[in-house]
Order: structure tokens, then C-alpha cells, then sequence
């Protein structure tokens, strides 16, 4: 964040700054003391994104408390008197009892003997009679003080606006408070008061901003009386415990009370600047309450007239902000991979995900012997031979620190390493941060992926890491993932709550070579063109399939706590279907030894969805449809693949889960029907029969044929439609009867190719 420059403001009781008094040419108003000078800290001297603040830099800071801890800040704005958020002090709708309430004035650290600090209890505590939810305005509250607060260099009241006062947009003012550092992540020891620069954003902007899906779906309307004040890239903002607290604007030489801390939407995001309650437009309400007390509040009239108003559209053109993470030109080439180099180990993949620090798995550096104690405060020295290597970048970085995730050790899920580097990189094309997800992120079924390298394994002989970066692969839904993930009966949780695995689509790999030893792969996810670390997976059990991936969202907490500035971004793909489509618990159908076999992704946008039908090229310009029966077989149809009298097999090519989904190349022809299929109760899909020649309607039963089918295909399934004999006519088949009659013809064999793929050709 940019450097607070507090001048020194020289307080002079009798002759002020040249010009900074024409404001006794303007009478006083009722309730307004002249006596009362406000908003002039005494030269003594998080919120998110901010820093520590000086002592007594904003003395009108208070803290209130109850029931011993600190809930929301407040602004002192008279001697007698507090102005703070509503919702601190309302509950379902009623006002909290005043007298639970203390006020702690001139505070800076919150932890130990608040020296120089004085409480005061609570008189009375004053809401606007329209005040019901935040989102709805009128968040202000006004504390009358049992006693008045003795004002001295840390203990001063801020100034309040009148009605008339106009702040113009893109004003840079502060905002302070004890507050969250991000979200969920409360201010560390010793809970010294945090500031932070932030820019006050007009109406338009702050709508524009708004408008626009964000976290949760969610948007929003701003009202009148709420302002907005932050940065369409986020990463500066007021957060939970801010709340009533100050945001205030410098003019003249005086600190202006221009809005109260309200609410966002999470804190810091992108897009999603911090809402306030807009002071001047209380002004009468203020006064009405204030009536009386002696010296009120004070309310000097504005000296620097803004040059623009806050309605003139300058600054205001509606520009969202976009990630400044996971850009990647050419996917492949991932401008954030690493190699963090140990002595004595062979290098580790990992991720950058900021200008200084490295997500890894944990693993990477478990068994390497680092010297005691290995916390998170190693000293720099145990790193010293340690190097990342990063893309673009002849020079080696050095590592300062390394954080192990607690559970690292005991759980495949939090096999996870954060290492920061000693300096901070200089973020460009390359190198660049990947986008990591928010806890509630939902990767999308149909979203595209790749996978980058990840851990310290090696590729299987005849492996190509390259390729393997090329493939594009598309997400499952969830519970498509975990029923072939085999968890056969169990309730299957709903996806949101976080997702315990993300499986990409269904790959090939063992026949394809590309078996990952014991090398890990993590998962990237697009969305809107922008890659996100989605999963990370070291566990090498060979070849399972489908590789499912550890969802890395479940960690943002940690990522977040530790680097306090690593790219959490927000899901930017909003299409999330019919409601509750996801989220209704489901039973996943009776598993088969492949987990895989007759099961069918409920919808894919875009995607394939009949994903055993494969694309049977044969040389010549046939085209013929093909069901993949096992890893390595499909099933097809003689008249196909072998012309008339024809004895040699052609030169064929096997395409998969791309059937009915690319258009085929120039000339080619489907020369076969597709198959016949019926759903068996359980819910995997059956073949029953492949189209004879030259019809659409007539199928060739595949039942009599099983035994020469699992002789020669020994992972081949055999499901029973209904539990009884599918083929038979004579069962309660679940397909149309008309259908399952024409369903059965001799001499099938004949029909019937199998053909033993070599090598599975990926998309
Ligand atoms: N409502 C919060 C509180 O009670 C303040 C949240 C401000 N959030 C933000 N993103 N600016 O403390």
C-alpha cells in the first residue's frame, strides 16, 4: 500500500492557517460549539491491505466493547459523544441494552495495559427509526457517553460534514479500525490500529462495480445515503470488526468524518469496494439528537470545493477490474511453475501464487533433513542452500522461509508447503501468479482443465510432461467424480460444501503411456480465459482412474493467513444451472470393478454425453461409431471396419469422447448407426445391441455374444438390466418392448468386431 504521509498539522488556537477560518464568517448552527476543535490529530507522531497506524495519527478512534472484547469501532465527535454503525447494536431487529457497552478512547494497541487510554460507559445509544438491515441504509448509531471523554493528544473529536459537502470521487481518505486483516483472519498481537489509504468511488462507479456477479452470485443496490470507497482490484478494504469506525477525508487542514465502516461483500475482493454510511446526509439527523450537550459536535463548513461533483461522470466509467493472476498465453507454458531446488533431491514443482511466495507439496521437503526446529519461524539460514528457479528468470531466488501445512504429514488432501522467497519478484508476463480459489468456489462440470507438473516425481519411461500439459481435459460433476471415484453407497456430499475431490474427464493415460510413476500433477481450471490452481495430487497410486485431485480451495484460509497476499479470486464463471441440481444428495449406482462402466455424466454443457461412444476411422473415409467396452476395446461393427471379401485388416483410427461433439473431417461419412442402450435400474447404461447394416432399427443383440466378448476382453463388464438376463426378450427390460424385440438376431458374431486399441489417441 502506498505510504501514509501524516504532516504535521500545527494547532493554533488563535490565528489558524491563511484562509483556514472563513468558517467563522459562517454563524454557528445550533448544537455547534465554536469551542469544539475537531479533526486535528495532534502532531505526535488493518483493515486489510493497510498498516500499523502511529499513535494518536487518528484520535478520534474509539473501540466498544462488550462483554470484554472489542466488537465494532466508533468516532468521537464531541466530548459527550460517539458516532457509530447501527448493526453493531441491533440484534433481529432490537436495540441491545447501553449499558452492556463500554467506550475505550485513546487507544492504539489493544493488547495489554491500554496506557493512556480511558473508558466510558454508555448513556444512551440513538438508531435512525428506518435503520433495519444494513443493506438497506441508515447504518449510523449515536452513542451518548455516561461522562464526557477527556480530550487530550490522543483523545480528540473528528469533524463532521454538513449536508452540503461534497466529497468528490477518486479522493484518497483513510479508514482505521481493529478489524479482520482479511477475511476470516483477525488482527494479529499486538492488535494495533490499522489505516488504510482507500479512494472514495462515486455512485456510478461503485454501481458499475456492483452490478457486475460477484462472490455468491450475489449483486447489489447502492441507496442513497451509503458510500463506497476502495479499488476496483480490491486488496485494500475495511473488514468484520471495522464496522462504525471512521472513514475519513483531509480537507483544509481538518479530518472530516465522510463515512462509517457498513459492510461488503468478503473483504478485499475484486470489485467489491467497501460500503459506508455517507455522513453528510445526516447532518439534521445528528443535530436533532444532539440538541443541547454542550459542546456538541462540530460541523465545519467545506474550504476546498471538489473541481468535479460527485455526479460528473469524470473517473466514472464502468471498468471492472480483472484478475491479475492466471494469465497464461500459451496454456502449457505456465508462467507461475517453479523448481524449488534442495540439495541432495531432485527438483520440485510447485506454483507461484504472489510476488513472494511458492505453493508446493509439502512432501517435496518432508523427508529432506532441515535442521530444528522446522516451524514457521525456521530461521533463514536452514534455507540457505535452497534455490526456486522461476520461468523466464536466469537468476535463482532465495528461500526465506517455509511454512508446512499442519496436517502435511498425515493427509494426502493438506500435502501442501508454502515457501516464501527473500525477495519479492517482479511480477510480469513471466513470471506471473496463478489464481487460487475461494473456499466456495464451484468449479464447473465442463470446465476446462489442464494439468502442470506438481512434486518431485518423475515421468514414467516414454512419458512426455509436454504432452500431458497439452491435453485439455473437462471437469466431471462432483458426484459423477465420487461415484467413479468408488465410494459405491455412500450419501454423496453436496459439491459447494467444499468438494473432497475434482476428477477431470476420464484419460487414457496407462495405454497412452503416460502413467505418472511417481510424479504429482495438479489441476488448472479455466474460467473466463483465467487459470486457477483447482487440485493438487501427489498420492501416486499408478494409474487410478479417474485421477482425482485434492480441491485446493479447502486451503485458502491457510494460503491466505500466511501470505497475506496470495491471489484468493473470486469464481468467474457464474452459470451455475438449475438450482439445487448440484446439491441434492444422490446415491451413486451399484460400482463395478472399473468404477466406470455405463455411467453417464447428467449433463455436461458442451461436453460429451455418451462418453463410451468413440469415432471408428477407418482408412478409405469410413466413419463408423464404436463403444468403448473396456480401457483397452471397442466394440464395433464387422461390416465397418472389413469389406466384402476382404481379408486385411485397414489402417484404423480410434477417436474418444469426442462422438457427436467435433464435426468430422471433410469427405468422412458415418457409415455405422450408433449403438442400443438401456439404463438398468442401478443407473449404468447397458449396451444391448449395435446397429445390422444398413439400419437404423435393427439391432444386433449383443447377449449371445457375451462369452466370446469376455473371453477376449477379460475387463469387460456384464451388467444385468433389471437383474435378469438383459438380453432376453422375455424380461422386464426396461427399454421399449418394440425395441427390444427387434433387439435379437442370430449369428451375431459375424457382426461383431473387437478391436484392441494400441494406443488411445486423445483429443
Ligand atoms: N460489517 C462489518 C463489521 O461488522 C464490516 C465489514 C466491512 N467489509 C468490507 N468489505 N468493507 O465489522
Amino acid at each position: 500500500m502506498s505510504q501514509h504521509l501524516f504532516l504535521p498539522v500545527v494547532i493554533m488556537a488563535v490565528s489558524p492557517m491563511p484562509g483556514a477560518f472563513q468558517d467563522s464568517a459562517v454563524s454557528p448552527t445550533q448544537g455547534e460549539s465554536e469551542d469544539l476543535d475537531c479533526g486535528r490529530p495532534e502532531p505526535s507522531s488493518r483493515i486489510v491491505g493497510g498498516s500499523d497506524a502511529h499513535p494518536g495519527t487518528w484520535p478520534w478512534q474509539v473501540s466498544l466493547h462488550q462483554g470484554g472484547g472489542h466488537i465494532c469501532g466508533g468516532s468521537l465527535v464531541a466530548p459527550s459523544w460517539v458516532l457509530s454503525a447501527a448493526h453493531c447494536f441491533v440484534t433481529n431487529g432490537t436495540l441491545e441494552p447501553a449499558d452492556e457497552l463500554s467506550v475505550l478512547l485513546g487507544v492504539h494497541s489493544q493488547d495489554g495495559p491500554l496506557e493512556g487510554a480511558h473508558v466510558r460507559s454508555v448513556d444512551t445509544i440513538l438508531v435512525p427509526d428506518n435503520y433495519s438491515r444494513v443493506e438497506l441504509g441508515a447504518d449510523l448509531a449515536l452513542l451518548r457517553l455516561s461522562s464526557p471523554a477527556e480530550l487530550g493528544p490522543f483523545v480528540r473529536p473528528v469533524c463532521l460534514p454538513r449536508a452540503s459537502h461534497l466529497f468528490a470521487h477518486g479522493t484518497a481518505c483513510w479508514a482505521t479500525g481493529w478489524g479482520d486483516v482479511q477475511e476470516a483472519d483477525p488482527l494479529p498481537l499486538p492488535w494495533v490500529l490499522q489505516e488504510v489509504e482507500l479512494r472514495l468511488l462515486g455512485e456510478t462507479a461503485c454501481q458499475c462495480l456492483y452490478s457486475r456477479p460477484g462472490p455468491f452470485n450475489m449483486t447489489f443496490q447502492l441507496l442513497p445515503g451509503m458510500l463506497c470507497a476502495g479499488y476496483p482490484e480490491g486488496r485494500r478494504d475495511t473488514c468484520q470488526g471495522d464496522s462504525g469506525g471512521p472513514l475519513v477525508c483531509e480537507d483544509g487542514g481538518r479530518w472530516f468524518l465522510a463515512g462509517i465502516t457498513s459492510f461488503g461483500f468478503g473483504c478485499g475482493r475484486r470489485n467489491r469496494p467497501g460500503v459506508f454510511t455517507a455522513v453528510a446526509p445526516y447532518e439534521s439527523w445528528i443535530r436533532e439528537h444532539v440538541m443541547g450537550s454542550e459542546p456538541g459536535p462540530a460541523f465545519p463548513s467545506q474550504l476546498q470545493k471538489p473541481l468535479s461533483g460527485p455526479w460528473e461522470p469524470r473517473e466514472e466509467n464502468c471498468t471492472f477490474a480483472q484478475p491479475e493472476c492466471g494469465k497464461a498465453p500459451r496454456p502449457g507454458t505456465w508462467p507461475w511453475e517453479v523448481q524449488v531446488m534442495v540439495p541432495g533431491s531432485t527438483p520440485c514443482y510447485g506454483a507461484l501464487v504472489s510476488d513472494s511466495w511458492v505453493l508446493a507439496p509439502a512432501s517435496c521437503f518432508l523427508d529432506f533433513p532441515i535442521q530444528q526446529p522446522r516451524t514457521s519461524d525456521s530461521s533463514p539460514q536452514d534455507f540457505e542452500t535452497w534455490r526456486v528457479l522461476l520461468p523466464s528468470r536466469p537468476e535463482e531466488e532465495r528461500v526465506a522461509r517455509l511454512v508446512e501445512h499442519e496436517n502435511a504429514s498425515r493427509d494426502f488432501a493438506s500435502d501442501l508447503a508454502l515457501l516464501q522467497l527473500r525477495t519479492r519478484v517482479n511480477l510480469t508476463a513471466a513470471p506471473s501468479a496463478v489464481c487460487l480459489p475461494h473456499r466456495e468456489h464451484y468449479f464447473l462440470p465442463g470446465s476446462r482443465c489442464r494439468l502442470a507438473r506438481w512434486g518431485r516425481g518423475e515421468l514414467a519411461p516414454g512419458s512426455s510432461a509436454q504432452l500431458e500439459a497439452q491435453l485439455e481435459t473437462q471437469l466431471l460433476n462432483s458426484w459423477w467424480c465420487h461415484c467413479l471415484y468408488d465410494r459405491q453407497g455412500e450419501s454423496v456430499p453436496p459439491p459447494g460444501d467444499p468438494p473432497h475431490l475434482l476428477c477431470p474427464a476420464y484419460q487414457e493415460e496407462e495405454e497412452a503411456g503416460l502413467c505418472w510413476k511417481d510424479s504429482g500433477w495438479s489441476l488448472l481450471c479455466r474460467e473466463e480465459g483465467t487459470w486457477f490452481l483447482a487440485g493438487h495430487r501427489t498420492l501416486s497410486n499408478g494409474c487410478l482412474r479417474p485421477r482425482a485431485f485434492s480441491p485446493v480451495q479447502t486451503h485458502g484460509l491457510w494460503i491466505s493467513h500466511v501470505t497475506q497476499g496470495a491471489y484468493l479470486e473470486d469464481q468467474l464463471t457464474w452459470d451455475w444451472g438449475p438450482e439445487g441440481e448440484e446439491t441434492e444428495k444422490q446415491t451413486c449406482p451399484p460400482h463395478t470393478e472399473h468404477g466406470a462402466c455405463g455411467l453417464r455424466p447428467k449433463s455436461t454443457p458442451g461436453g460429451v454425453l455418451w462418453p463410451w461412444l468413440t469415432e471408428v476411422h477407418v482408412t478409405g473415409d469410413r466413419v463408423c461409431t464404436g463403444i468403448l467396452v473396456a480401457p483397452g476395446w471397442v466394440l464395433a461393427a464387422t461390416h465397418c471396419i472389413l469389406r466384402l471379401g476382404s481379408t486385411t485388416v485397414p489402417y484404423i483410427e480410434v477417436y474418444l469422447g469426442r462422438a457427436g461433439v467435433s464435426s468430422l473431417p471433410q469427405g468422412h461419412q458415418v457409415t455405422s448407426a450408433p449403438a442400443l442402450l438401456c439404463q438398468t435400474e442401478g443407473g449404468p447404461w447397458v449396451l444391448v445391441g449395435m446397429a445390422v447394416r444398413g439400419s437404423r432399427e435393427l439391432f444386433a443383440a449383443i447377449g449371445p455374444e457375451a462369452t466370446w466378448i469376455s473371453q477376449t476382453v477379460e475387463e469387460a463388464h456384464f451388467l444385468h438390466v433389471s437383474g435378469s438376463s438383459y438380453w432376453s426378450p422375455e424380461s422386464n427390460d426396461p427399454c421399449p418392448q418394440d425395441l427390444a424385440d427387434s433387439a435379437s438376431s442370430p449369428k451375431v458374431a459375424a457382426l461383431l468386431l473387437l478391436l484392441l486399441l494400441a494406443i488411445l489417441i486423445p483429443r
